[in-house]
């Protein structure tokens, strides 16, 4: 995997998960294929699908558009855990103490088969129990720290309110629960991967999905795969049918490794209140590290280095730093109510699935996802899949946040198309959007000073695309989709690069 260190910036652009991760290249598809079951998509949720259902019997296929596990599943901060910062009251005061019991048990089943999964298949992912703390350091928030713990409590976690932490500061108050776990993703999804095409299951890498039609999943490179049952596990699915685009939005969020010179806290935290911080350890070549995270924001629409700099400042401020190791950063999606969606991508057929909107918390809640769609697709009941129902009807009132990107979403579309100047004091390192209207350009210079061009119309609705300086990425403010300075896709739902473009001379 490639890492990138930015003047200025805290540490080398890459996650500590995939810098050096053994990644063996797997080939993509070259010909026609039939399965019982297409797996689109190789993060958590595609793979741990896949092999519940080669477990189940099932014949099945992978595609993954880039690598496996390189999407936001080898990005995140890899806590495995069923408390997720305040959620329970929300859940239980909106859906209903049912549902939040659904919840816990879901997120608590995913914790215990990522570890039994580990130990079965023999995956050395550095899998430790912990505590997990979702704290505050504001004595205003006691009442919603305390509401929490009582409502995790309810939905079966064994939560607890308490004021001590082993964090290196006071906080106000936290809830804890006990027997979360933390691991290290890459490795675990490898180790899965291998275990699959051990198993007989094809797991395709560069195999970008880019129709589907009725179960047939068609390829950018032209071949096809047809199917019984597809699973859509590409995060957000790349279909405009069922509308997911339009029902969760994209938060982005930052995270860097830290050296520190005292031991880092040995639970897992995360912070209640905005900028909220979420901090654990992490092994790295036999040290202890530090990851700092947080920052998020709608995708596209916040400032990628001041937030890496946010961060930086913060853990030099609360910790005895000795340097920074990796940075990254990833997204992923906010559902309207607060549960994710897990289930019929369209309401009048079974035969496509998927799983999205998991707000940040889809690698326990992605594990219990994947038995569901696999359970799903063949044939079985599960008592979890009617909570978690793509086509639930919303309680009244539940998604303000919702309505408001999309209506953001709305105007960028417009507000985005005005006049903009030209590539006159543009950097080596920089990229801008020019011209106006449909012909809008993103260019970009490189090291050399050499500028490359692409159209600016995102390739999945037309929105203008907006440079991302920190990771020298074109990344789009409405649904998420993110591009190479060449064009390339990065993650979806967008399925076509971005037009190339003649690049502009300097003036
Ligand atoms: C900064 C950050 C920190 C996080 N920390 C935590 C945490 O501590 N604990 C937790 O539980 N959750 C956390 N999450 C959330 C969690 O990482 C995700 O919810 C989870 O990894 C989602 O898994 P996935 O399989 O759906 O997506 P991904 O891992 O992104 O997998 C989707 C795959 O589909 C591929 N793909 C996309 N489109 C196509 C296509 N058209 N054809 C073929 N392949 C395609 C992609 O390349 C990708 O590999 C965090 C998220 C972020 C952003
Ligand atoms: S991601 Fe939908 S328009 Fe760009």
């Amino acid at each position: 995997m490639g890492a990138e260190t930015i003047q200025g910036l805290p540490g080398t652009g890459v996650s500590l998960w995939l810098d050096g991760a053994e990644h063996p290249q797997r080939p993509p598809l070259k010909r026609d294929l039939e399965v019982d079951v297409a797996v689109i998509g190789g993060g958590i949720v595609g793979l741990t699908a896949a092999l519940e259902l080669q477990r189940g019997g099932a014949e099945v296929a992978v595609l993954e558009g880039r690598r496996v596990a390189s999407g936001v599943s080898g990005n995140t901060t890899a806590k495995l855990s069923s408390l997720h910062g305040l959620s329970y009251d929300t859940i239980t005061s909106t859906h209903g103490r049912d549902v939040a019991q659904i919840y816990g048990e879901a997120n608590e089943w995913g914790v215990e088969r990522v570890e039994r999964l580990a130990s079965e298949l023999g995956i050395d992912c550095e899998l430790r129990r912990k505590p997990n703390f979702t704290y505050t350091e504001d004595p205003a928030r006691r009442g919603e720290i305390e509401a929490e713990a009582e409502a995790a409590t309810a939905a079966g976690l064994s939560a607890a309110y308490v004021e001590k932490t082993d964090l290196p500061f006071e906080v106000a108050a936290a809830v804890r629960v006990e027997r979360q776990a933390e691991f290290h993703p890459v490795k675990y999804l490898l180790g899965i991967a291998a275990a699959l095409e051990k198993g007989g299951t094809s797991v395709f890498e560069r195999t970008r999905a880019v129709g589907l039609t009725g179960a047939r999943v068609r390829t950018e490179a032209g071949q096809a795969v047809l199917a019984e049952r597809v699973i859509v596990a590409t995060q957000l699915p790349f279909l405009d049918r069922g509308l997911f685009f339009a029902r969760a939005y994209p938060m982005r969020s930052y995270a860097t490794s830290v050296r520190v010179r005292t031991q880092p806290p040995l639970g897992m935290y995360l912070q209640a209140e905005q900028p909220g911080r979420s901090l654990r350890a992490a092994r790295w070549n036999d040290e202890e590290l530090l990851i700092v995270g947080g920052e998020s924001h709608v995708l596209g629409r916040g400032d990628p280095v001041r937030r890496f700099k946010a961060l930086e400042r913060y853990a030099r401020e609360r910790f005895d730093v000795a340097g920074f190791e990796h940075r990254w950063s990833a997204h992923d999606y906010m559902p309207e109510d607060g549960l994710p969606y897990i289930g019929r991508a369209w309401p009048f057929s079974h035969r496509v699935l998927t799983a999205t909107g998991m707000r940040k918390w889809g690698l326990a809640m992605g594990t219990a996802a994947a038995r569901m769609l696999a359970d799903e697709a063949l044939g079985r009941e599960h008592p979890w899949t009617a909570s978690f129902d793509p086509w639930r009807i919303p309680p009244v009132g539940s998604a303000p946040e919702l309505l408001k990107h999309n209506a953001d979403a709305g105007l960028h579309f417009f507000a985005d198309r005005v006049k903009r100047g030209g590539v006159a004091g543009l950097a080596p390192g920089e990229g801008r959007v020019i011209g106006d209207g449909l012909g809008q350009t993103a260019v970009h210079r490189d090291d050399a000073g050499r500028l490359h061009a692409v159209s600016a119309r995102c390739t999945h609705l037309g929105c203008i695309v907006r440079w991302n300086d920190a990771e020298r990425t074109w990344d789009c403010p409405c649904h998420g989709s993110r591009f190479e300075t060449g064009g390339a896709v990065l993650t979806g739902p967008a399925v076509h690069p971005l037009q190339p473009k003649r690049p502009p001379t300097d003036d």
